[in-house]
């Protein structure tokens, strides 16, 4: 029997306990032996739940006890989980999570620490929900070098995507509707302003160049600012607007890692990710492109994930799985300013004015302004071409439009 704590009875723990709970059978056949829930911690009453004899309120009774073996922590945030996720390492337990803000805060020292104790720090959960992004990245790509990662990483704001595109409810309401399915983050605004993609592409980027990105440089914008004619031209030229997290190597140790709404052709896996579905491309210099989809969020899809790490765990109680996959060492980090390309311009300008200044641009319409698509730019052409078609029109949207290949930035 291997003890399990689960810390954090929220949307996520709640699924964890429930799966734990309905697939205990195929869960105990792959993790060696039946697995036992010991402990909830939480602060809050389950009054006539099944658990509520084990309900604790002191870490240290979970930390004190030899048979808990893994510690769940679903409780979110990077105090009490920081805190309570080191002292199970120190005490030789395995800790799982579903926590990207801890894992992208400090991910490499945690590793470390479970490394040091010859227990694991298991994080697939944190990236992805139900996908399986994490061990295909450090497991079965293991041979590539990773030369780009692009992903749909939030499901809210997918979700909130889809509603505005099929012409449907405004942000407000798509919003609540995402809350009240549990995909939206306690603190919706790291959703909307791309806080929370930007912590899973530190993590995905960190574990692919193997240094610490460092989440506080990761740039992200969200969707609060777009528009729904944005949207709409979007669709005119082929193209659909997504929220991607990118990660782009530029080099041994130099990348870059941004959030911001692209868009993205239609022919394109990710063009086609709707709803609370999410995706991720990585693309290997031995294998090419590799695409992996998923439910994005939702208690279910994450808690599948964390069980998985659950029997990976219980299978590996006194052995590190995933030594060394990523060091405090910093990256040298590239802003995505330094980073040409095309993009979508939504003004208040006439097509003379977008041609005269940016040349050959694709006109997708004039209605209330020009909104059109710029030819190939480089940074210092973007810098000095938007500066100077700013002081003739107004630019109510810019956005970038997905093209891959680093030889062509
Ligand atoms: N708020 C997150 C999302 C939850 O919408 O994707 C899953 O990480």
């Amino acid at each position: 029997m291997t003890g399990i704590a689960i810390l954090g009875m929220g949307v996520v723990g709640t699924g964890v306990y429930e799966t734990l709970e309905s697939n205990a059978e195929t869960i105990a056949r792959r993790s060696f032996g039946p697995l036992e829930v010991k402990y909830v911690l939480d602060l809050r009453d389950f009054p006539g739940a099944s658990f509520e004899d084990r309900l604790v309120r002191d870490f240290g009774v979970v930390e004190r006890d030899p048979e808990v073996k893994i510690v769940v922590e679903t409780m979110g945030g990077t105090t009490y989980a920081y805190d309570y996720t080191k002292r199970a390492l120190a005490a030789g337990k395995n800790v799982v999570t579903s926590n990207k803000e801890l894992v992208a805060a400090h991910g490499a020292e945690l590793i470390a620490l479970a490394e040091e104790h010859d227990v694991n720090y298991m994080f697939e959960a944190s990236v992805g929900g139900g996908a399986p992004v994490i061990r295909p990245l450090v497991s079965c790509m293991g041979a590539n070098v990773i030369e780009e990662i692009y992903g749909i990483l939030n499901g809210t704001t997918n979700f909130i995507l889809d509603r505005m595109e099929r012409g449907g409810a405004p942000l407000e309401e798509a919003l609540a509707e995402a809350q009240a399915l549990g995909y939206a983050e306690r603190d919706p605004s790291a959703d909307i302003e791309g806080l929370d993609p930007a912590r899973k592409i530190c993590i995905l980027g960190s574990l692919a160049c193997g240094y610490d990105i460092g989440v506080e440089n990761v740039r992200a914008e969200g969707i609060a600012g777009l528009r729904r004619e944005d949207v709409r031209h979007a669709a005119e030229a082929g193209y659909a607007v997504k929220l991607l997290a990118r990660y782009i190597r530029l080099g041994e140790r130099k990348v870059s890692a941004f959030v911001a709404p692209h868009l993205i052709p239609k022919s394109c896996i990710l063009a086609n990710v709707n709803g609370v579905f999410g995706g991720v491309t990585y693309i290997g210099n031995v294998v090419g492109e590799v695409d992996i989809l998923a439910a994005g969020a939702g208690k279910l899809p994450t808690a599948s994930a964390v069980a998985a790490d659950i029997i990976d765990a219980a299978r590996h109680l006194y052995k590190t799985r995933f030594r060394s996959v990523w060091s405090a060492e910093r990256a040298e980090y590239v802003p995505p300013e330094e980073i040409g390309g095309r993009f979508y311009v939504g003004s208040s300008g006439s097509a003379q004015d977008a041609r005269e200044v940016f040349g050959d641009v694709r006109l997708i319409s004039e209605e209330g302004g020009a909104a059109f698509i710029t030819p190939r730019l480089t940074p210092e052409e973007r810098r000095v071409k938007t500066a100077e078609y700013r002081r003739r029109a107004r630019v109510f949207s810019e956005m970038r439009v997905l093209e891959r290949g680093v030889d062509e930035w």
